[in-house]
Protein backbone atom coordinates (compact mmCIF):
# COMPACT_ATOMS: atom_id res chain seq x y z
CA UNK A 1 0.00 0.00 0.00
CA UNK A 2 1.23 3.55 -0.68
CA UNK A 3 -0.02 6.90 1.02
CA UNK A 4 -2.28 9.00 -0.86
CA UNK A 5 -2.12 12.83 -1.16
CA UNK A 6 -3.78 13.92 1.71
CA UNK A 7 -3.48 10.73 4.31
CA UNK A 8 -5.39 7.91 3.00
CA UNK A 9 -3.58 4.19 2.25
CA UNK A 10 -4.08 3.23 -1.27
CA UNK A 11 -3.30 0.31 -3.31
CA UNK A 12 -0.68 0.59 -6.16
CA UNK A 13 -3.67 -0.12 -8.22
CA UNK A 14 -5.64 2.68 -6.45
CA UNK A 15 -2.80 4.69 -7.43
CA UNK A 16 -2.88 4.02 -11.12
CA UNK A 17 -6.39 4.29 -11.73
CA UNK A 18 -5.70 7.59 -10.17
CA UNK A 19 -3.02 8.57 -12.26
CA UNK A 20 -5.82 8.24 -15.58
CA UNK A 21 -3.99 4.74 -16.87
CA UNK A 22 -8.01 3.66 -16.80
CA UNK A 23 -9.35 6.75 -18.68
CA UNK A 24 -10.17 10.14 -17.05
CA UNK A 25 -13.81 9.15 -15.99
CA UNK A 26 -12.45 6.37 -13.31
CA UNK A 27 -9.92 8.05 -12.35
CA UNK A 28 -12.48 11.03 -11.84
CA UNK A 29 -15.03 8.52 -9.96
CA UNK A 30 -12.24 7.39 -7.78
CA UNK A 31 -10.73 11.44 -7.21
CA UNK A 32 -14.70 12.00 -5.59
CA UNK A 33 -14.58 8.44 -3.37
CA UNK A 34 -11.11 9.32 -2.03
CA UNK A 35 -11.75 12.64 -1.27
CA UNK A 36 -14.99 11.65 0.48
CA UNK A 37 -13.71 9.35 2.27
CA UNK A 38 -10.98 11.59 3.09
CA UNK A 39 -13.29 14.22 4.37
CA UNK A 40 -14.83 11.83 6.91
CA UNK A 41 -11.56 9.96 8.26
CA UNK A 42 -11.24 6.94 6.57
CA UNK A 43 -7.91 5.40 5.98
CA UNK A 44 -8.39 3.32 3.25
CA UNK A 45 -10.81 2.23 0.09
CA UNK A 46 -12.57 -1.39 0.75
CA UNK A 47 -14.09 -2.90 -2.75
CA UNK A 48 -17.66 -3.37 -3.11
CA UNK A 49 -19.39 -6.33 -4.57
CA UNK A 50 -22.61 -4.74 -5.98
CA UNK A 51 -23.72 -0.58 -6.76
CA UNK A 52 -27.38 0.11 -6.41
CA UNK A 53 -27.65 3.73 -8.32
CA UNK A 54 -30.02 6.10 -6.68
CA UNK A 55 -30.58 9.49 -8.10
CA UNK A 56 -31.33 8.97 -11.65
CA UNK A 57 -35.15 10.30 -11.81
CA UNK A 58 -34.79 13.69 -14.37
CA UNK A 59 -37.52 15.46 -11.78
CA UNK A 60 -34.73 15.07 -9.07
CA UNK A 61 -31.57 15.29 -10.80
CA UNK A 62 -32.61 17.50 -13.61
CA UNK A 63 -30.25 18.43 -16.70
CA UNK A 64 -26.80 19.03 -14.70
CA UNK A 65 -27.71 15.52 -13.06
CA UNK A 66 -28.45 13.76 -17.11
CA UNK A 67 -25.48 15.04 -18.22
CA UNK A 68 -22.81 13.85 -15.46
CA UNK A 69 -23.81 10.55 -15.97
CA UNK A 70 -24.26 10.98 -19.78
CA UNK A 71 -20.42 12.81 -19.68
CA UNK A 72 -18.96 9.30 -17.47
CA UNK A 73 -21.22 7.19 -20.57
CA UNK A 74 -19.47 8.72 -23.40
CA UNK A 75 -15.86 8.31 -21.88
CA UNK A 76 -16.53 4.87 -22.71
CA UNK A 77 -16.34 3.70 -19.06
CA UNK A 78 -17.99 0.51 -17.76
CA UNK A 79 -18.73 -0.46 -14.65
CA UNK A 80 -16.20 -2.26 -12.42
CA UNK A 81 -19.40 -4.05 -10.31
CA UNK A 82 -22.87 -5.28 -11.41
CA UNK A 83 -25.01 -2.32 -10.57
CA UNK A 84 -29.22 -1.97 -10.09
CA UNK A 85 -30.98 0.93 -10.50
CA UNK A 86 -33.56 3.14 -8.18
CA UNK A 87 -37.30 3.96 -10.07
CA UNK A 88 -37.40 6.77 -12.23
CA UNK A 89 -39.52 9.51 -13.40
CA UNK A 90 -42.35 7.17 -14.83
CA UNK A 91 -43.61 4.19 -15.85
CA UNK A 92 -41.54 3.23 -18.77
CA UNK A 93 -44.79 1.08 -20.40
CA UNK A 94 -46.79 4.03 -19.89
CA UNK A 95 -45.98 7.35 -19.78
CA UNK A 96 -48.89 8.80 -18.79
CA UNK A 97 -50.13 6.33 -16.01
CA UNK A 98 -49.41 8.54 -13.45
CA UNK A 99 -52.40 10.59 -12.29
CA UNK A 100 -52.01 14.35 -11.54
CA UNK A 101 -48.74 14.79 -13.10
CA UNK A 102 -47.33 16.40 -15.99
CA UNK A 103 -45.67 14.30 -18.48
CA UNK A 104 -44.37 15.99 -21.83
CA UNK A 105 -42.57 14.93 -24.35
CA UNK A 106 -39.32 16.70 -23.41
CA UNK A 107 -39.78 15.23 -19.98
CA UNK A 108 -39.62 11.48 -21.47
CA UNK A 109 -36.50 12.00 -23.52
CA UNK A 110 -34.21 13.30 -21.09
CA UNK A 111 -35.46 10.63 -18.80
CA UNK A 112 -34.80 8.24 -21.86
CA UNK A 113 -31.01 9.56 -21.89
CA UNK A 114 -30.24 8.95 -18.30
CA UNK A 115 -31.48 5.27 -18.78
CA UNK A 116 -29.30 5.16 -22.29
CA UNK A 117 -26.43 6.08 -20.20
CA UNK A 118 -26.52 4.14 -17.48
CA UNK A 119 -27.65 0.53 -19.86
CA UNK A 120 -24.20 1.78 -21.84
CA UNK A 121 -22.19 1.93 -18.81
CA UNK A 122 -23.62 -1.75 -18.09
CA UNK A 123 -26.44 -1.10 -15.67
CA UNK A 124 -28.97 -3.46 -15.17
CA UNK A 125 -32.28 -1.54 -15.61
CA UNK A 126 -34.14 -3.00 -12.55
CA UNK A 127 -35.93 0.61 -11.84
CA UNK A 128 -36.69 -0.24 -8.19
CA UNK A 129 -36.27 0.99 -4.82
CA UNK A 130 -36.95 -2.77 -3.62
CA UNK A 131 -33.52 -4.14 -5.18
CA UNK A 132 -33.53 -6.59 -2.10
CA UNK A 133 -36.23 -8.51 -4.35
CA UNK A 134 -34.29 -9.05 -7.38
CA UNK A 135 -32.10 -12.61 -7.36
CA UNK A 136 -29.16 -10.27 -8.33
CA UNK A 137 -29.03 -9.23 -5.42
CA UNK A 138 -30.43 -12.00 -2.91
CA UNK A 139 -27.53 -13.81 -3.93
CA UNK A 140 -24.63 -11.78 -2.95
CA UNK A 141 -22.84 -13.45 0.03
CA UNK A 142 -23.42 -12.52 3.26
CA UNK A 143 -21.14 -9.57 4.59
CA UNK A 144 -20.21 -8.77 1.46
CA UNK A 145 -19.26 -4.95 1.16
CA UNK A 146 -21.49 -3.42 -1.14
CA UNK A 147 -22.33 0.58 -1.81
CA UNK A 148 -26.05 1.37 -2.36
CA UNK A 149 -28.13 4.70 -2.80
CA UNK A 150 -31.63 4.71 -1.76
CA UNK A 151 -32.24 4.64 2.07
CA UNK A 152 -34.82 1.78 2.60
CA UNK A 153 -32.60 -0.20 0.30
CA UNK A 154 -29.35 0.43 2.56
CA UNK A 155 -31.28 -0.23 5.76
CA UNK A 156 -32.75 -3.70 4.29
CA UNK A 157 -29.26 -4.59 3.17
CA UNK A 158 -27.59 -4.34 6.47
CA UNK A 159 -30.98 -5.21 8.88
CA UNK A 160 -31.64 -8.38 6.85
CA UNK A 161 -29.34 -9.07 4.15
CA UNK A 162 -26.15 -8.90 6.30
CA UNK A 163 -25.00 -6.75 3.65
CA UNK A 164 -22.10 -3.79 4.66
CA UNK A 165 -23.05 -0.31 3.12
CA UNK A 166 -23.47 3.06 4.51
CA UNK A 167 -26.25 5.40 2.64
CA UNK A 168 -24.65 6.98 -0.14
CA UNK A 169 -25.85 9.69 -2.39
CA UNK A 170 -26.69 9.10 -5.91
CA UNK A 171 -23.33 10.65 -7.51
CA UNK A 172 -21.13 8.43 -5.08
CA UNK A 173 -22.87 5.48 -5.67
CA UNK A 174 -22.57 5.77 -9.63
CA UNK A 175 -18.84 6.51 -8.83
CA UNK A 176 -18.54 3.28 -6.66
CA UNK A 177 -19.93 1.24 -9.49
CA UNK A 178 -17.36 2.99 -12.06
CA UNK A 179 -14.76 2.01 -9.50
CA UNK A 180 -15.68 -1.15 -8.02
CA UNK A 181 -14.86 0.75 -4.49
CA UNK A 182 -16.08 2.83 -1.90
CA UNK A 183 -14.26 4.30 1.11
CA UNK A 184 -13.74 2.00 4.05
CA UNK A 185 -15.64 3.82 6.26
CA UNK A 186 -19.24 3.78 8.85
CA UNK A 187 -21.23 0.51 8.50
CA UNK A 188 -18.22 -1.40 7.30
CA UNK A 189 -16.51 -1.56 10.05
CA UNK A 190 -18.09 -4.48 12.32
CA UNK A 191 -17.83 -2.27 15.27
CA UNK A 192 -20.30 -0.17 13.83
CA UNK A 193 -22.66 -2.68 13.47
CA UNK A 194 -23.02 -3.68 17.15
CA UNK A 195 -26.21 -2.36 18.51
CA UNK A 196 -25.54 -0.55 22.14
CA UNK A 197 -28.85 0.33 23.09
CA UNK A 198 -32.55 -1.69 23.28
CA UNK A 199 -35.64 0.14 22.33
CA UNK A 200 -38.14 -1.79 24.49
CA UNK A 201 -42.15 -1.50 23.77
CA UNK A 202 -44.42 -1.85 26.45
CA UNK A 203 -47.28 -3.22 24.23
CA UNK A 204 -46.50 -4.63 20.68
CA UNK A 205 -49.90 -6.33 20.06
CA UNK A 206 -51.75 -5.91 16.79
CA UNK A 207 -49.42 -3.21 15.10
CA UNK A 208 -50.05 -2.85 11.05
CA UNK A 209 -47.22 -1.49 9.28
CA UNK A 210 -48.41 2.05 9.42
CA UNK A 211 -47.67 1.58 13.03
CA UNK A 212 -44.80 0.43 12.36
CA UNK A 213 -44.02 3.46 9.95
CA UNK A 214 -44.50 5.24 12.94
CA UNK A 215 -42.55 3.57 15.08
CA UNK A 216 -39.39 4.20 13.00
CA UNK A 217 -40.55 7.79 13.46
CA UNK A 218 -40.07 7.43 16.97
CA UNK A 219 -36.84 5.78 16.88
CA UNK A 220 -35.26 8.01 14.58
CA UNK A 221 -36.13 11.22 16.53
CA UNK A 222 -34.53 10.06 20.05
CA UNK A 223 -32.12 7.05 18.50
CA UNK A 224 -28.23 8.95 18.78
CA UNK A 225 -25.63 7.80 17.14
CA UNK A 226 -24.18 5.39 13.82
CA UNK A 227 -24.69 1.87 16.07
CA UNK A 228 -28.19 0.41 15.21
CA UNK A 229 -31.00 0.36 17.84
CA UNK A 230 -31.95 -2.69 18.60
CA UNK A 231 -35.21 -4.24 18.88
CA UNK A 232 -37.13 -7.58 19.96
CA UNK A 233 -40.21 -7.27 17.71
CA UNK A 234 -41.62 -9.87 15.56
CA UNK A 235 -43.12 -8.24 12.42
CA UNK A 236 -44.31 -9.38 8.47
CA UNK A 237 -42.41 -8.17 5.61
CA UNK A 238 -44.97 -5.72 4.49
CA UNK A 239 -44.68 -4.20 7.99
CA UNK A 240 -40.61 -4.75 8.16
CA UNK A 241 -40.34 -2.74 4.96
CA UNK A 242 -42.43 0.65 5.84
CA UNK A 243 -40.41 0.73 9.10
CA UNK A 244 -37.00 0.43 7.54
CA UNK A 245 -38.38 3.04 4.90
CA UNK A 246 -39.71 5.38 8.14
CA UNK A 247 -36.50 5.52 9.39
CA UNK A 248 -34.70 6.06 6.49
CA UNK A 249 -36.90 8.92 6.08
CA UNK A 250 -37.16 9.82 9.19
CA UNK A 251 -33.64 9.98 10.48
CA UNK A 252 -30.21 9.21 9.35
CA UNK A 253 -30.21 5.29 10.55
CA UNK A 254 -29.00 2.86 8.04
CA UNK A 255 -29.32 -0.35 10.20
CA UNK A 256 -31.40 -1.69 12.83
CA UNK A 257 -30.67 -4.98 15.10
CA UNK A 258 -33.99 -6.98 14.84
CA UNK A 259 -34.07 -10.29 16.89
CA UNK A 260 -34.46 -13.11 14.92
CA UNK A 261 -33.62 -10.96 11.56
CA UNK A 262 -30.19 -9.64 12.03
CA UNK A 263 -27.15 -11.86 12.12
CA UNK A 264 -24.56 -11.18 14.49
CA UNK A 265 -23.75 -12.15 18.09
CA UNK A 266 -25.10 -9.29 20.53
CA UNK A 267 -24.54 -9.28 24.45
CA UNK A 268 -27.85 -8.61 25.49
CA UNK A 269 -27.02 -7.44 29.20
CA UNK A 270 -24.81 -4.90 28.12
CA UNK A 271 -27.74 -2.62 26.04
CA UNK A 272 -28.85 0.26 27.14
CA UNK A 273 -32.82 0.36 27.64
CA UNK A 274 -34.86 2.85 26.24
CA UNK A 275 -38.90 2.30 26.65
CA UNK A 276 -41.02 3.40 24.10
CA UNK A 277 -45.04 3.79 25.13
CA UNK A 278 -47.50 2.13 22.46
CA UNK A 279 -49.17 5.34 23.25
CA UNK A 280 -47.25 7.65 22.30
CA UNK A 281 -47.50 5.50 18.83
CA UNK A 282 -51.57 5.43 18.68
CA UNK A 283 -51.53 9.44 19.60
CA UNK A 284 -49.25 10.13 16.51
CA UNK A 285 -51.12 7.28 14.38
CA UNK A 286 -54.51 9.34 15.21
CA UNK A 287 -52.84 12.49 14.45
CA UNK A 288 -51.77 11.32 10.93
CA UNK A 289 -54.91 9.31 10.43
CA UNK A 290 -57.43 10.03 7.74
CA UNK A 291 -59.83 12.31 8.09
CA UNK A 292 -60.82 13.31 5.29
CA UNK A 293 -61.87 11.34 2.31
CA UNK A 294 -59.35 10.82 0.45
CA UNK A 295 -58.64 12.17 -3.75
CA UNK A 296 -56.22 9.40 -3.98
CA UNK A 297 -55.11 6.19 -1.75
CA UNK A 298 -51.13 4.80 -2.55
CA UNK A 299 -49.49 1.81 -1.67
CA UNK A 300 -46.07 0.95 -3.14
CA UNK A 301 -43.58 3.06 -0.94
CA UNK A 302 -41.10 1.31 -0.98
CA UNK A 303 -42.12 -0.39 -4.04
CA UNK A 304 -45.04 -2.74 -3.17
CA UNK A 305 -43.93 -6.73 -3.53
CA UNK A 306 -46.03 -9.73 -4.28
CA UNK A 307 -47.56 -10.38 -0.53
CA UNK A 308 -48.81 -6.36 -0.66
CA UNK A 309 -50.44 -6.87 -3.84
CA UNK A 310 -51.94 -10.20 -2.53
CA UNK A 311 -53.33 -8.76 0.70
CA UNK A 312 -54.81 -5.64 -0.96
CA UNK A 313 -56.65 -8.01 -3.65
CA UNK A 314 -57.67 -10.03 -0.95
CA UNK A 315 -59.13 -6.50 0.73
CA UNK A 316 -60.85 -5.34 -2.45
CA UNK A 317 -62.38 -8.69 -3.22
CA UNK A 318 -65.05 -8.28 -0.59
CA UNK A 319 -66.55 -5.64 -2.62
CA UNK A 320 -68.04 -4.92 -5.88
CA UNK A 321 -66.99 -1.39 -5.89
CA UNK A 322 -64.48 -0.31 -9.21
CA UNK A 323 -62.36 2.19 -8.66
CA UNK A 324 -61.14 4.09 -11.75
CA UNK A 325 -57.21 4.13 -10.51
CA UNK A 326 -57.85 6.12 -7.49
CA UNK A 327 -56.07 3.31 -5.84
CA UNK A 328 -52.29 3.44 -6.80
CA UNK A 329 -49.75 1.14 -6.20
CA UNK A 330 -46.29 1.48 -7.85
CA UNK A 331 -43.86 -1.53 -7.64
CA UNK A 332 -41.33 -3.14 -9.88
CA UNK A 333 -41.43 -4.97 -13.30
CA UNK A 334 -40.17 -8.23 -11.67
CA UNK A 335 -43.22 -8.02 -9.28
CA UNK A 336 -45.58 -7.29 -11.40
CA UNK A 337 -44.10 -10.53 -13.39
CA UNK A 338 -44.76 -12.74 -10.98
CA UNK A 339 -48.19 -11.55 -9.50
CA UNK A 340 -50.43 -14.40 -9.29
CA UNK A 341 -53.39 -14.53 -12.43
CA UNK A 342 -56.11 -14.51 -9.35
CA UNK A 343 -54.60 -11.12 -7.56
CA UNK A 344 -54.01 -9.50 -11.34
CA UNK A 345 -57.44 -10.24 -11.93
CA UNK A 346 -58.52 -8.89 -8.58
CA UNK A 347 -56.93 -5.49 -8.98
CA UNK A 348 -57.92 -4.99 -13.06
CA UNK A 349 -61.43 -5.40 -12.28
CA UNK A 350 -61.73 -3.51 -9.07
CA UNK A 351 -59.44 -0.31 -11.39
CA UNK A 352 -56.87 -0.59 -9.14
CA UNK A 353 -53.86 1.32 -11.11
CA UNK A 354 -50.59 -0.68 -10.96
CA UNK A 355 -47.80 1.37 -11.81
CA UNK A 356 -43.89 0.18 -13.02
CA UNK A 357 -40.64 1.75 -12.76
CA UNK A 358 -41.60 4.99 -11.04
CA UNK A 359 -43.04 6.34 -7.93
CA UNK A 360 -45.67 9.29 -7.01
CA UNK A 361 -42.38 10.56 -5.15
CA UNK A 362 -39.87 10.61 -7.61
CA UNK A 363 -42.16 11.21 -10.56
CA UNK A 364 -43.80 14.89 -11.09
CA UNK A 365 -47.28 13.76 -9.41
CA UNK A 366 -49.44 15.78 -7.41
CA UNK A 367 -50.69 19.38 -6.51
CA UNK A 368 -50.82 22.21 -3.39
CA UNK A 369 -54.26 20.50 -1.31
CA UNK A 370 -54.24 16.84 -2.92
CA UNK A 371 -55.35 14.61 -0.21
CA UNK A 372 -54.17 11.01 -0.09
CA UNK A 373 -54.13 8.29 2.02
CA UNK A 374 -51.50 5.99 2.31
CA UNK A 375 -49.94 2.90 4.61
CA UNK A 376 -46.34 4.33 3.39
CA UNK A 377 -44.76 6.66 6.49
CA UNK A 378 -42.05 7.86 4.14
CA UNK A 379 -44.46 8.56 1.53
CA UNK A 380 -46.08 11.05 4.04
CA UNK A 381 -42.84 12.55 4.73
CA UNK A 382 -42.25 12.92 1.11
CA UNK A 383 -45.07 13.83 -0.25
CA UNK A 384 -46.21 16.40 2.32
CA UNK A 385 -43.35 18.61 1.90
CA UNK A 386 -44.90 19.34 -1.72
CA UNK A 387 -48.19 20.59 0.00
CA UNK A 388 -50.07 17.39 -0.90
CA UNK A 389 -52.38 16.01 2.20
CA UNK A 390 -51.47 13.44 3.47
CA UNK A 391 -52.74 10.65 5.98
CA UNK A 392 -51.98 7.49 7.20
CA UNK A 393 -54.39 4.12 6.09
CA UNK A 394 -52.99 0.52 6.49
CA UNK A 395 -53.89 -2.15 4.59
CA UNK A 396 -56.48 -3.68 6.95
CA UNK A 397 -58.17 -0.28 7.46
CA UNK A 398 -58.65 -0.10 3.64
CA UNK A 399 -61.87 -1.85 3.48
CA UNK A 400 -63.46 0.90 6.18
CA UNK A 401 -62.28 4.15 3.96
CA UNK A 402 -63.69 2.53 0.55
CA UNK A 403 -66.76 1.01 1.66
CA UNK A 404 -67.65 5.07 2.00
CA UNK A 405 -65.82 6.46 -0.94
FE1 LIG B 1 -39.12 3.87 -3.43
FE2 LIG B 1 -40.14 6.09 -4.26
FE3 LIG B 1 -40.60 5.29 -1.82
S1 LIG B 1 -38.14 5.37 -4.73
S2 LIG B 1 -38.81 4.14 -1.25
S3 LIG B 1 -41.27 4.25 -3.69
S4 LIG B 1 -40.02 7.33 -2.42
Amino acid sequence: MVLGVEGMYLTKEEERILGGEDGWAKAKALEVIVKVGESLGAERLVNIEHAHISGVSYRNIGKHGEELIKSFADSGVRFSVKATVNPIGFDLEDPSSIPYATIDESYVGHQYNILTSLKAMGADLTLSCTPYYFPQVTSIKEGASVAWGESNAVLYANTVLGLRTNREGGPISLMAAITGKTYYYGLHLEENRVPRVEYVLDNKNNMDEADYGVLGEVIASIHEGINPPYLDISLDEISLREFLAALGAAGNLAMVYINGVTRGRVKKGELKKEMIYRKEIEDRREELGVKERPDLIYFGCPHAGVEDLRVIALQLKATKKKFDGKIVVTTSRGTIARLGKETIGILRSHGVRLIGDTCLVVSPFGYKGLRIATNSYKSLYYLSKRGIKVSLLSIRELRDVIEGW
